[in-house]
């Protein structure tokens, strides 16, 4: 056993450890110097897309992405588990197919490397789970340990979902709870219980191929997966990227049973305050209670996929995924912009 508990290495909760999106957009702003000149670049870093898509003919493309996270449990296998989920849902996320990854490992030795074998089984499992292979990776010394994969996919180019694509008259699927995050944070002050620790950690790891296959199904063509950013960051990202607008019905957005309760009781990471802070502006919250609001900016590990489709296939998918026992419904529309600039959300 290691002399701490894995989450108390973690100086915050897994994807809240991600920089803001304000201080992510000024460094990305000096990678913008490939967009539009190498025609093999289908996706680059303009959208805030979940990973890079490089055509290679007419029928086939790469899907490459890199994600690592801090400890959000205290069980190595688990911990391993919901990184693996968390990496190759952004493969998922582009419409994607997984094919080989690498493991990314920041290490502390007083851990040992009994533990870290663990983490590593349990991404393993994950890996086998999706249909790919783990291949490699590189290990480096490090107080703060973390853990993911960097990994690579294949997509037919005709068929990319993407931040940039959702269509006003689209309906908004959901295909994971929100609230990870508070549960994660309460976790690591020893508050959770075990009960909402468990739900937490089954909908972590859950692998997001089966919300991605439907999604491709349902016709959808803009789609992401909610992390670090919260359902508001990342809907939000996409609106303005598509030129829409969108509203949400706050109320038919599927929450952790549990997580609210630890919300009220203070269980809010620094990720989410972030998040919550770049609402202002761009969501008009109306009568919506700031304990919801801040749940749908509560920054999520491993969270669900989020994606548009005419409404009559969205019903579908909702029921399709629900059978397969999937938490998630339809959550809002999309609209067309209604001021000068696109991207508002509208909290009902
Ligand atoms: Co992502
Ligand atoms: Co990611």
């Amino acid at each position: 056993m290691p002399v701490r508990r894995l989450t108390s290495y973690s100086h915050c909760a897994g994807c809240a450890a991600k920089l803001a999106k304000s201080e992510l957009s000024e460094v990305l702003g000096q990678m913008n110097r490939w967009s539009g000149t190498v025609p093999n670049l289908l996706v680059g870093t303009e959208t805030g897309d979940d990973a890079a898509v490089w055509q290679l003919d007419a029928h086939r493309a790469l899907v490459a992405t890199v994600d690592f996270i801090t400890p959000v449990v205290d069980d190595p296998r688990t911990w391993g588990k919901v990184a693996a989920a968390n990496a190759v849902s952004d493969v998922y996320a582009m419409g994607g197919r997984p094919l080989l990854a690498l493991n990314v490992v920041c290490w502390n030795p007083e851990l040992g490397t009994k533990l870290l074998a663990e983490v590593l089984d349990g991404a393993a499992e994950v890996a086998e789970e999706c249909g790919m292979v783990i291949a490699g990776g590189h290990t480096i010394e490090d107080p703060e340990p973390k853990f993911g994969l960097s990994v690579l996919g294949e997509v037919d180019p005709g068929h990319v979902l993407k931040n940039s694509a959702l269509r006003a008259g689209d309906d908004l699927v959901l295909t994971k709870p929100v609230g990870a995050g508070a549960v994660s944070t309460a976790l690591k002050a020893g508050e959770a219980s075990e009960a909402v620790v468990a739900r937490t950690i089954a909908s972590m790891v859950r692998v997001n191929a089966e919300a991605s296959r439907v999604a491709l199904e349902a016709g959808a063509t803009g789609a992401t997966d909610v992390t670090g950013f919260g359902l508001l960051g990342h809907l939000g990202q996409m609106a303005e990227s598509s030129c829409v607008d969108v509203s949400v019905d706050a109320a038919s957005v599927p929450v952790l049973d549990g997580a609210a309760a630890l919300v009220e009781a203070g269980h809010v990471s620094g990720g989410t305050r972030k998040n919550l802070r770049w609402t202002e502006g761009r969501v008009e919250v109306g009568s919506v209670d700031p304990v919801t609001v801040t749940l749908l900016a509560d920054a999520q590990t491993s969270g669900g996929l989020l994606f548009g489709a005419e409404p009559a296939r969205a019903e579908a998918a909702v029921s399709a995924l629900r059978s397969s026992g999937h938490t998630c419904a339809v959550i809002g529309r999309v609209e067309l912009p209604s001021g000068e600039r696109a991207g508002m959300i509208r909290l009902g």
